[in-house]
């Protein structure tokens, strides 16, 4: 999954290029963050750094060592998938003459054939890019041409790849190609730019163009040249970013976590924005079905990974309740492998924040190719799954850049049940003061949220005097389900604590053999207003009270039913049921984010983990 970064500025050289990269670089550290490099066309001709680990130790490499004024530059930042991270296998990778360098994102998956091919050549890494930086040698020799070395070389690389390469003959140029992977151009003013997103020259322009698969870009300084691998002329999509550069600072809090579980009253107000047509009806963003197939939907399948698939588990949940359409949740790399009974009358819904992971992409492309229409819910625009998609419904989250999704999480959460409502509405399950009634619901989740946030002392602290905890159990019911799945992988991926999430009924059949004396167990308690549910999570926490765990309860205000078994409560306000996750979660990612760093951990960049998972 790696950043990528692309920059050419004007003629006179400077330290632009290797400033705008290496701030783009930055922004982009989300995507991997176990080496960076970077690759300048200088009048001397090429020259490159590259250092394992964060992008601070190239930082101190370039202040050590400085590179000369340059105009036009290529940076990369890694997440590993061929060779260690070491500085050796960091990009950008060299042609043998050391004249061209090329970074890349994806998976180039015959590169031992293509090595096999390039017998003789001395290799200085185990990558697989350093196959193309060759190949592409080879083909500039040639063609003396970097786009036409692209365009020859591209064809033979199978597998996913977002290519950049710069050529020491060529002090104008950048050369992108994308296939499976994402690439997207900033149209600047006397300069133009390629990222792996939009995030990568947000500070400059905000002006963009989507490009699309198999496609070659050139750019210089005043132009921008698309084609198709064909090398005819090709057209991007041109969009303007709706959010800017300080959206993706951390304003004043100590990680981006922390800011962007803040910024959630907003990503759900955000979300809900202008999503009614002047009828009071509720319109998608991009909607390319008939509206007769919607209606005709018998089935609707989310595919997701990770964060995404809970935020769809709980959709599951609002979406048949309001239309009365079987939702199966399936996670987007099972769906595909096991002949998933998919027709024309299946809706499969998407979920991303990126719209860039792997697995996802390749469970829309296979929906898709069984005849079922797909609707995408994607945080980020220009990216692959909506461009992919017969429907988007775009959560406006902003960026996302802690790898533990959060704000994201609460976005998906809403836009879905846009969707279910949205669904209901066109069927006719719902009349139009329902559907109006619950949107009601949802416009008043900012303000519950942001009380969930403003008591974050008291959850802060009960997590600093957990700092020591080795293992925690997370129970719940109905939605609290899949806020239990969330608030466990939380923990696991930012305290690498031992964590389990489980259906609070399932206990007895089995987790409850885990708890002894101070295992630590936390409750999501259902609104004392569903007593069906409500009772049962009681007796759950008065089963595991009973066996000496310590039990830290979620509930709502005012549900003094919890007080007897409860060692902490935190309050929730009171929500409707369905609604419940959005408020419920929130103390859970305030308890991972703040244990880790007690833990003294990198909360934004957990170990072995990128927010963009771009391979399968
Ligand atoms: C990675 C991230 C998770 C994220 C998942 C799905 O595993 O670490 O935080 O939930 O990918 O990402 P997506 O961009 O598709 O929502």
């Amino acid at each position: 999954m790696c950043g990528i970064v692309g920059y050419v500025g004007p003629l006179a050289p400077s330290n632009r290029p290797l400033q705008v990269t290496l701030e783009g670089l930055a922004r982009l550290e989300y995507r991997g963050y176990d080496s960076a490099g970077v690759a300048l066309v200088t009048p001397d001709g090429l020259t490159s750094a590259k250092k394992a680990g964060k992008l601070a130790n190239l930082r101190e490499e370039l202040a050590e060592r400085p590179l000369p004024d340059a105009t036009v530059a290529i940076g990369h930042t890694r997440w590993a998938t061929h060779g260690a991270p070491t500085d050796a296998n960091a990009h950008p990778h060299l042609s043998a003459d050391g004249r061209l360098a090329v970074i890349h994102n994806g998976i180039i998956e015959n590169f031992q054939a293509l090595k096999a091919e390039l017998d003789g050549t001395a290799f200085t890494s185990e990558t697989d890019t350093e196959v193309v930086a060759h190949l592409l040698g080879r083909a500039y020799e040639e063609t003396g041409d970097l786009t036409a070395a692209m365009l020859a070389v591209t064809p033979r690389l199978e597998g996913a790849y977002t290519l950049l390469a710069v050529h020491a003959d060529e002090p104008a140029t950048v050369v992108g190609a994308r296939r499976n992977s994402p690439l997207v151009i900033g149209l600047g003013d006397g300069e133009n730019f390629l990222g792996s997103d939009v995030a990568a020259f947000i500070s400059h322009t905000k002006e963009a163009l989507e490009m699309g698969q198999d496609q070659v870009v050139t750019i210089t300084a005043d132009d921008v040249r698309v084609v198709d691998a064909d090398g005819n002329p090709a057209e991007g999509r041109r969009f303007t970013v709706d959010w800017d550069a300080s959206a993706a600072v951390k304003g004043g809090f100590p990680t981006f976590m922390a800011k962007e579980i803040h910024d959630q009253p907003k990503a759900v107000a955000d979300t809900l924005l202008g999503r009614t047509d002047g009828h009071g009806n509720l319109i998608l963003d991009e909607l390319r079905i008939d509206e007769s197939i919607l209606r005709s939907v018998d089935k609707i399948i989310v595919v997701a990974c990770g964060t995404a698939a809970y935020a769809g588990h709980v959709a599951k949940y609002a979406i048949e309740h309001w239309c009365r359409i079987p939702v199966e949740v399936e996670l987007a790399h099972e769906f595909r492998y096991r002949d998933p009974v998919v027709s024309e009358k299946t809706l499969v819904v998407a979920i991303s924040q990126s719209g860039e992971t792997m697995d996802t992409i390749m469970a829309v492309r296979h929906a898709r190719e069984q005849g079922a229409k797909v609707l995408a819910v994607v945080n980020t625009h220009g990216s692959t799954i909506p461009r992919e998609s017969d429907a988007v419904l775009y959560t406006h989250a902003g960026p996302e850049v802690a790898v533990a999704s959060t704000k994201a999480f609460l976005a998906q959460i809403t836009a879905c049940y846009l969707l279910g409502l949205y669904l209901a509405q066109l069927r006719g399950n719902k009349y139009p003061d329902e559907v109006a009634g619950y949107l009601d619901e949802l416009a008043q989740m900012p303000a519950k949220i942001q009380q969930v946030i403003d008591n974050e002392d008291q959850i802060r602290e009960v997590a600093r005097a957990m700092k020591d905890t080795t293992s925690v159990l997370f129970l719940g019911r109905h939605v609290g389900y899949p806020v239990a799945l969330e608030g466990a992988l939380k923990l696991k991926e930012l305290a690498y604590i031992h964590a389990e999430g489980f259906a609070a009924g399932e206990l007895k059949h089995g987790p409850i053999a885990l708890v002894e004396e101070g295992q630590a167990v936390f409750f999501i308690v259902p609104t004392p207003r569903r007593p069906l549910l409500h009772n049962k999570v009681i007796s759950n926490i008065q089963e595991v009270r009973a066996r000496g765990a310590r039990t830290l309860v979620i509930a709502e205000e005012g549900d003094d039913a919890v007080n007897e078994f409860a060692e902490v409560i935190f309050r929730v306000p009171r929500t409707p049921t369905l609604m419940m996750p959005l408020v419920t979660v929130v103390p859970l990612q305030i308890f991972a984010c703040e244990l880790a760093g007690a833990k003294g951990l990198d909360v934004d960049q957990p170990r072995n983990l990128a927010k963009s998972v771009t391979v399968e």
